[in-house]
């Protein structure tokens, strides 16, 4: 069975966009609580500018502002 994930944005941690929309959605509100339960960010680091940027976006509800549309829109 096919599960699309969305775009990942953490490598590291194998976290992608609808991860952090679900976690959004189960109550996290900051990078610091997404990042305890999630582990985003904490590795590399690479991904921290994107995982906040959606972050954001997911506290927006924003369901269109997927970082590839951001990426295209702004
Ligand atoms: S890609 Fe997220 S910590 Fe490395």
């Amino acid at each position: 069975m096919y599960f699309n994930k969305g775009m990942y944005i953490c490598l590291c941690h194998a976290i992608s966009e609808r991860d952090i929309r679900l976690e959004v959605a189960s109550g996290v509100r900051t990078f610091a609580t997404l990042q305890e339960k999630t582990g985003c960010s904490d590795c590399c680091g690479c991904c921290e500018t994107d995982a906040h940027i959606c972050l954001q976006r997911a506290l927006k509800g924003d369901e269109e502002g997927t970082l590839l549309n951001f990426a295209t829109t702004t």
